[in-house]
């Protein structure tokens, strides 16, 4: 199929909303990276998502929506008032609009192609003026994924978007890069405490704050490396019937580019890396894999979270624009939005950390 380019213009916006609602699929730009958009309602519109992207069908999407009034017909209660608990209220209120996916439990309005069977259903009002008006103009929740192909770095530009979708998918809006370049941090209120199940911007220690409650990382987060590797493993994951993660996108290989990724880690404590020592030993190790004829790259972001954040994934897809074929990188310290950062950078290395 051909794919559309569409600007932000509001007639273009409005053709969007018009493919959407026909149940064909439509990549846009979000603050965080770029989604691939379909009805959320429309379960055969959202099983196309899973087959444009090459993802596993049991990986459950996040629904997005332009206002509060649209959350009502998506979670499951029996009266609107006790609907939310005041914690909900609270997350809401702070965060939204903005990159914060809440887990609730779901209505039946919901498909399960959606949800993956899950009965919790995932939900988001992004920031984005251009996502928003694309809402509006559907007039239908959104569901969407990254808009990357399964297992390659999420896209933060609509040049990213095309170079994996571009004649998979019917259109794309073809809008500014994207703010924050990592996925929203996801949160499950469900339980009696909140668990963040894959962390993003808005971090633990904000979310604590607004809740005055502590929040918790979902114990796969924490794992050590090796344990990680394993569940990241895509030969074990997905024949793995018996592995149910609570959030199930943890269990896939995910964020590779086609060079091999490492993390250097030059002291034992992350925080004591210095520059000098991080040059130097990626500089060895730069070294060394040219004299195995390999065409090496150093990323080094400091230790400045909201940077690394920003460009990871796009120097990821940018280092294999250029031939790289291995990406040497600095660890930042596991802490705050560094926490979030290194999430995403020990999956695109497959936890492949050099100390
Ligand atoms: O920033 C974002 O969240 C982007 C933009 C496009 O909004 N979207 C995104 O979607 O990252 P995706 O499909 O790549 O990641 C969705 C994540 C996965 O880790 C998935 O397992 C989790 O959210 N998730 C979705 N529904 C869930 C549910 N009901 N319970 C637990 N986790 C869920
Ligand atoms: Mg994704």
């Amino acid at each position: 199929m051909e794919t559309l380019r569409l600007s932000a213009e509001q007639q273009d916006i409005e053709i969007a909303g018009e493919i959407i609602r026909r149940g064909g699929l439509v990549a846009f730009p979000t603050e965080t990276v770029y989604g691939l958009g379909a009805d959320a309602l429309n379960a055969e519109a959202v099983r196309s998502v899973y087959a444009a992207k090459g993802r596993p069908s049991d990986n459950p999407m996040i629904v997005h929506i332009a206002k509060m009034s649209d959350l009502n017909a998506l979670i499951r209660g029996d009266e609107e008032a006790d609907k939310l608990s005041a914690n909900c209220r609270k997350v809401m209120e702070a965060f939204w609009p903005g990159p914060l996916t809440v887990v609730f439990p779901k209505s039946s309005a919901v498909p399960d192609a959606t949800t993956g069977g899950l009965d919790t259903v995932a939900v988001r009002m992004p920031s984005n003026e251009t996502a928003r008006r694309l809402i509006e103009a559907a007039g239908t929740p959104i569901a969407a994924p990254s808009a990357n192909l399964s297992g390659k770095p999420s896209p933060t530009t609509a040049r990213d978007v095309l170079e994996d979708m571009d004649g998979r998918i019917d259109a794309i809006i073809m809008g500014e890069a994207c703010d924050v370049g990592i996925e929203s941090t996801v949160l499950d209120m469900t339980g009696e405490n909140p668990v963040i199940l894959r962390p993003g911007i808005i971090t633990k220690e904000w979310i604590s704050e607004i809740l005055g409650l502590e929040t918790e990382y979902d114990g796969t987060l924490t794992m050590k490396p090796e344990g990680q590797a394993e569940l990241a493993d895509p030969s074990r994951g997905v024949a793995d019937g018996d592995f149910k993660p609570k959030s199930p996108g943890m269990k896939y290989k995910h964020y590779a580019p086609n060079a091999k990724v490492r993390i250097i880690e030059a002291c034992e404590s992350a925080t004591e890396i210095g520059t000098d020592e991080f040059q130097s030993r990626a500089g060895e190790l730069a070294d060394e894999a040219r004299a195995k004829g390999l065409r090496p790259v150093i990323l080094d972001y400091g230790n400045d979270g909201r940077r690394a954040a920003h460009y990871l994934f796009a120097d990821l897809r940018e280092m294999d624009r250029q031939g790289y074929d291995l990406i040497l990188i600095r660890a930042l310290e596991e802490e705050g939005l560094g926490f979030s950062v290194m999430n995403r950078m020990l999956k695109s290395a497959g936890y492949d950390v050099v100390r």
